[in-house]
């Protein structure tokens, strides 16, 4: 039996499939059509699935669709009209786009697949995140937590699942959202919304939560189960479809950060690649201070508002295991938080927790939820993506005219590749499928010698020009992790650390040790194991050999403000746009 899932029209639009209740290929739309959070209809990536599993749509026994739009068209017109006429923008766009394309994405999906109405099904957007969460986890049982933006209408929900049953107990509802209100900070602080909330959390250590008492008496009243309330008065995005904050809130924290204005503050240093010194740093570091401290404020408030929630789930609950989803569940800072201090023994968030993720939810929420079939897949890894074959690679780059060493022995393409990283050069490694979700984690990954802080720089110069508050993430095998973090041991045997979704505090011993991916005391790790990805595993296992530092420097393979790469094509135009020094693609290495 073959089941479908899509995700699309609002953030990342993604396809994923499963073969008798198996995941066996599950793709984001943007690593096809380079275009960064692309939601539109993901033919690619259902074209991807199909391929992989060598079928065509009328050979699929469901096509579902991760939310409802009509519940969702319902909450943008009840919204709009009690906000007329501050919401006529909105309303406008709302009736263009939804009653052209949007509310009728089951034609669409009968059109483009090829199979019939009675076929395609829809979840509930949370229902769909719950789902993606429990039912790939390897609990009988758990509690259940969704948080983000919005969905239809619900924005969070607390559950539990048991067996192949989801029961969504309790849920706050739009306006009232944590993750637009982290949504709301991420605008005013110069990033872009739904894309720069993990630069809000990278910038969070370099501040002091002076404002989270702010917060919490003008925008936002939790009470002691989590639950929430917002004042709206501060916001506008419940009526316009550009600003998020309105001038109350600007009457509270200052006028806005620039969004091209350099960060930098007394401690990230001032990176070469910013230029020359300005004559005015101490102010501008003060300036960049103020904004940090308001990242911390509200990094801070999240996680809690998320304590709370999950210490009243446990309360409510008795159980000793978490599952999360929902754009939410993607800040690394508050998971770590929740593991080391709330009764939860075990935490369970899949890679893609975010709206892409959805696809994955509803295709296994109707497998398991509406048909009542058991459960027997566990999400291992994270590797559900295209590969491409060496003929493919092959062909790629003699048509190119590229010139190559191919390696017959791996063992040797691996030392070489170690002696590379120890002399400093940085290395695109390109390997089997691409990640689900949107991390790289060994398979579209730029490697680096993670020992001296100079390799941040060096990173950020060759590739990626990015702010030096956005960290660079270790990659450790699981048996080591414990030498180098706090609660490492433990924290190395749960799912969010193999999907570099966990916060860890460096030991300080260590944070010299690995200093190009100390992030002011804490590193957010990539944890490793063997079997789910050898050749990763063991490039890093012989780094450590050959230096004692069994940790690389991982982060992602792609140019700044471009979706990680898909393609041996993509690979190597990044590497050849960039200053990457070694391109691995499988077995085949390319050196500038
Ligand atoms: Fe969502």
């Amino acid at each position: 039996m073959y089941i479908l899932g899509i995700s699309c029209y609002y953030h990342d639009a993604a396809a994923a499939l499963l073969k008798d209740g198996e995941l066996i290929a599950a793709a984001e739309e943007e690593r096809f059509t380079r275009i960064k959070h692309d939601y539109d209809f993901p033919d690619n990536a259902i074209n991807f699935c199909l391929d992989y599993a060598g079928i065509s749509g009328n050979d699929l026994d469901y096509v579902v669709f991760y939310e409802k739009p009509f519940h969702k068209f319902e909450r943008i017109l009840m919204t709009s009209f009690q906000c007329f006429p501050k919401s006529w923008n909105v309303f406008r766009e709302a009736m263009m786009t939804w009653l052209s394309d949007k509310l009728w994405v089951k034609n669409t999906i009968e059109q483009r697949i090829g199979i019939e109405h009675d076929k395609i099904l829809f979840g509930e957007h949370h229902l769909s995140h719950a789902a993606s969460a429990f039912y790939p986890s390897s609990f009988e049982e758990a509690a259940i937590l969704t948080v983000d933006g919005v969905g239809e209408w619900t924005t969070t929900t607390m559950g539990t699942g048991k067996g192949t049953h989801i029961q969504l107990r309790k849920e706050i509802k739009f306006p009232h959202s944590l993750g637009l209100l982290y949504s709301a900070f991420t605008a005013f602080l110069g990033f872009k919304v739904n894309e720069g909330e993990y630069k809000v959390m990278g910038m969070a250590p370099y501040g002091k939560p002076a404002y989270v008492d702010k917060i919490y008496d003008n925008l936002i009243k939790v009470a002691d189960d989590g639950s929430f309330w917002i004042d709206m008065d501060y916001f506008s995005y419940h009526y316009s479809d550009k600003e998020t904050f309105n001038s109350k809130f600007e009457d509270l924290f200052g006028k806005p950060r620039m969004p091209e204005m350099h960060f930098f503050t007394s401690n990230t240093r001032f990176p070469s690649y910013f230029g020359e010194k300005p004559t005015n740093y101490g102010e501008l570091c003060q300036e960049n201070e103020h904004y940090a401290d308001i990242a911390a404020s509200i990094q801070r408030v999240t996680e809690e508002v998320l304590l709370k929630l999950v210490n009243s789930l446990h309360k409510e609950t008795g159980l000793k295991r978490l599952c999360i989803a929902g754009g939410v569940g993607l800040n690394s800072a508050a998971n770590g938080r929740i593991l080391r201090e709330t009764p939860f023994e075990e935490l369970f968030i899949q890679p893609s927790a975010g709206d892409g993720g959805g696809a994955l939810g509803a295709a296994l929420h109707a497998y398991h939820g509406l048909l009542g079939k058991p459960r027997t897949f566990v999400l291992e890894h994270a590797y559900w993506g295209k590969e491409y074959s060496e003929n493919e690679i092959k062909e790629f780059l003699d048509s190119n005219n590229i010139s190559y060493e191919y390696f017959s022995d791996d063992e040797k393409l691996l030392d070489r590749v170690v002696d590379d990283l120890v002399a400093g050069k940085v290395v695109g490694w390109f390997q089997g499928r691409f990640e689900w979700g949107p991390r790289a984690l060994g398979n579209r990954s730029i490697l680096a010698d993670p020992r001296s802080e100079e390799m941040k720089d060096l990173v950020n110069v060759k590739i990626k020009f990015r702010e030096p508050f956005r960290p660079f993430a270790p990659v450790i095998p699981e048996e080591n992790t414990g030498d180098f973090f706090y609660d490492g041991d433990a924290a190395a045997k749960q799912f969010p650390a193999r999907y570099m979704l966990l916060v860890l505090p460096l030991k300080e011993n260590k944070a010299e040790t690995i200093s190009a991916v100390n992030h002011m005391g804490t590193g957010r790790l990539q944890t490793i194991r063997d079997e789910w990805n050898p050749r990763y595993y063991r490039v890093v296992k012989k780094f450590g050999e050959a230096t004692g530092v069994p940790v690389l420097l991982n982060t992602s393979f792609n140019l700044r403000g471009e979706p990680i790469v898909a393609s041996p094509a993509n690979a190597f135009n990044t590497f050849s746009k960039s200053g990457i020094d070694v391109l691995v693609l499988e077995n085949f290495m390319i050196e500038k």
